[in-house]
């Protein structure tokens, strides 16, 4: 028989980065173990207005639900409420917009996030010592929460002391540049506080090629799994702490079909992490390395049913010219 109509599910990413990788690979998987979705991405490279017009197009053509990652808290608001005024349900995953107009949000709490790096870092340094910190793009949600949390942790030790703050987008360079501008001002630190693990790293860089010859201490957010990622720092005692930063593509997946098939939901949904050092680094590698392996596995069988099909449909054809059929 014919299939029924696939619900289309669009998906508009801010940026493009191994966490964002990760994060649509799993949508994807949610395509597989789904029948009744189609999952459609797009991606804006931390360009706003591009960004909105990914949103507009996907609502022009009409599709199903969004979901939006909104590079910045404002400079997406626009296309997201155009959406949410049109009738199509709007979940925010990760970073928010500075509108109510919206179904539904699912990540993680960075505000928590924050907090918690910051009440580590000022018990490694006994309540005393100079921090920076190298915040992530300006105007973005989590860099904006990251950083109060962060505040509203150290404020309660009057001799740890933030000696500067330097910010610039999420990427690697960015964190090279934030640090060689402290550098060049101070290089009395105990303790760099990056709001992510690829800052992290940058700062990390950075302070090599000055050619500086203190002990800094780092800590980032993100855990990845991958190569160089925050995982092996950690276990590998180049970052002190990582926080991880949850992609679950199967939680928003599983959220977008409770609101398609007019199910409970709830509106906001924050997805449990926790700090990873030293002592969970090792066991958390192990175990993200293994569900990686699921998910090849998965969609290596999904290829092979794919390639079945096709190849049955082939001799179908074939054995129906021939009138075999
Ligand atoms: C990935 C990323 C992460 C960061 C998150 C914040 O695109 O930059 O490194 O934790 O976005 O939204």
């Amino acid at each position: 028989g014919k299939p029924d109509k696939k619900f289309v599910i669009a998906v508009s990413q801010c940026s493009e980065d191994v966490w964002r990788d990760k994060l649509n690979e799993e949508l994807k998987t949610g395509e597989y173990l789904n029948d009744s979705i189609m999952v459609k991405l797009a991606s804006s490279n931390d360009d706003n207005v591009l960004q909105n017009k990914q949103i507009n197009q996907f609502v022009d053509e009409g599709v199903d639900l969004l979901i939006v990652s909104p590079n910045q808290l404002s400079a997406i608001s626009k296309a997201v409420e155009r959406a949410y005024d049109r009738g199509i349900p709007v979940i925010l995953y990760d970073r928010k917009t500075n509108s109510d107009k919206y179904t539904a949000f699912i990540g993680c709490d960075n505000y928590v996030i924050g907090k918690s790096m910051g009440t580590f870092i000022a018990q490694q340094l006994h309540g005393k010592g100079r921090i920076v910190e190298i915040r992530g793009s300006e105007g973005s949600s989590p860099a904006i929460e990251r950083h109060r949390g962060f505040m509203d942790a150290v404020k309660h030790y009057p001799d740890i002391h933030l000696v500067a703050s330097e910010g610039g987008d999420w990427k690697e360079e960015s964190g090279i540049k934030a640090m060689k501008r402290i550098l060049q001002q101070t290089q009395d630190l105990d303790y760099v506080f990056a709001h992510n693990d690829r800052l992290a790293w940058g700062a990390y860089v950075a302070a090599r090629q000055m050619g500086v010859n203190r002990n800094y201490k780092y800590t980032g957010v993100d855990g990845m799994a991958t190569e160089g990622g925050g995982l092996e720092l950690v276990r590998d005692g180049v970052f002190e702490a990582s926080y991880l930063y949850p992609t679950k593509g199967d939680e928003v997946i599983a959220l977008a079909l409770k609101i398609l098939n007019h199910q409970p939901y709830q509106r906001d949904n924050y997805l449990s992490s926790s700090i990873i050092t030293k002592a969970n680094a090792e066991l958390t590698l192990m175990e993200a390395r293994d569900a990686e392996r699921q998910t090849h596995k998965l969609r290596t069988l999904h290829h092979q049913v794919d390639k079945y099909l096709s190849d049955y449909n082939a001799q179908k054809v074939l054995l129906m010219s021939l009138g075999l059929f």
